[in-house]
């Protein structure tokens, strides 16, 4: 099966006043957000190779700790989704701009990163106090940030997030490479199977890039890495293009034609 964008969905302004409404389908880099400037890019991959080589690299090292580090990673990289949604709420509740189709797809990425999180505390990531501590704390902080970030030009707060979720795919891939036999040989645990297969599949295709239609196969840890990877691929793909454009395709809004074969 396969699928491929046919159309953009449309804003939902507030009723009576078009005028209150922030973006606009034409130009959503100056309606919702501001083109940011290489160096700020930059900037931003620099934050985040900082993070990733001071915290990360020294308290979560060694082979023992991988999953460790997965949970770390989820709890810090899905806060961004819940800042999104936080502001986008209160954009609505003052009558600012009016986005369903954001909420949505924001809410189906953090519903994604959730269930990486309670597939890492099935592997035993979170059995430390010192780890778990440590992890929600920086996502407490990281919430705050993200927030004004989003606030303050949702374009800058999506580039950084896009550089975070860049690290999370080659994260996994790196780890999938260095134990594909090890990884084979383990039984996926129940949170990935409830997830990618006996689940409701309408939030996991919600999340996937414009018209991207995927069904993992998940038959033990590695595909249960594979299928992690990819959803992080997914993720980067949806921040990159929405600092460019307003609108994404989505399965379930009849934007996508669905070829079955
Ligand atoms: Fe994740
Ligand atoms: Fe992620």
């Amino acid at each position: 099966m396969s699928a491929r964008r046919t159309s953009l969905g449309s804003a939902i302004a507030p009723p009576d006043d078009p005028d209150r409404q922030l973006g606009s389908d034409s130009n959503p880099s100056t309606k919702f957000g501001s083109p940011i400037s290489d160096a700020l890019k930059e900037l931003n991959k620099s934050s985040i190779d900082f993070l990733k080589s001071t915290v990360f690299d020294s308290f979560f090292e060694g082979e023992d700790r991988a999953y460790a580090r997965f949970y770390a990673l989820e709890t810090i990289a899905r806060v961004p989704y819940f800042s999104y949604l936080s502001v986008l709420h209160l954009y609505e509740t003052l009558g600012k701009w009016r986005r369903a189709k954001y909420l949505k797809l924001h809410f189906a990425e953090s519903w994604n990163e959730l269930h990486h999180l309670l597939i890492m505390e099935e592997l035993g990531g979170s059995e430390r106090f010192l780890d778990r501590f440590l992890a929600q704390h920086i996502a407490f902080g990281y919430y705050a940030v993200v927030i004004l970030l989003y606030v303050l030009n949702p374009v800058q707060a999506y580039n950084l997030n896009q550089d975070v979720e860049e690290h999370a795919f080659e994260t996994y891939d790196k780890y999938l490479k260095d134990n594909e036999e090890k990884l084979k040989n383990l039984p996926a645990p129940k949170a990935a199977i409830d997830y990618y297969v006996d689940g409701d599949m309408y939030m996991f295709d919600e999340f996937q890039t414009g018209c991207e239609f995927r069904r993992p196969k998940i038959e033990n840890l590695y595909d249960v890495f594979v299928a992690i990877r990819d959803d992080e691929a997914a993720h980067v793909q949806t921040m990159e293009q929405l600092q460019t454009e307003l609108d994404v395709a989505s399965i379930h809004d009849g934007e996508c034609e669905i070829d079955i074969f």
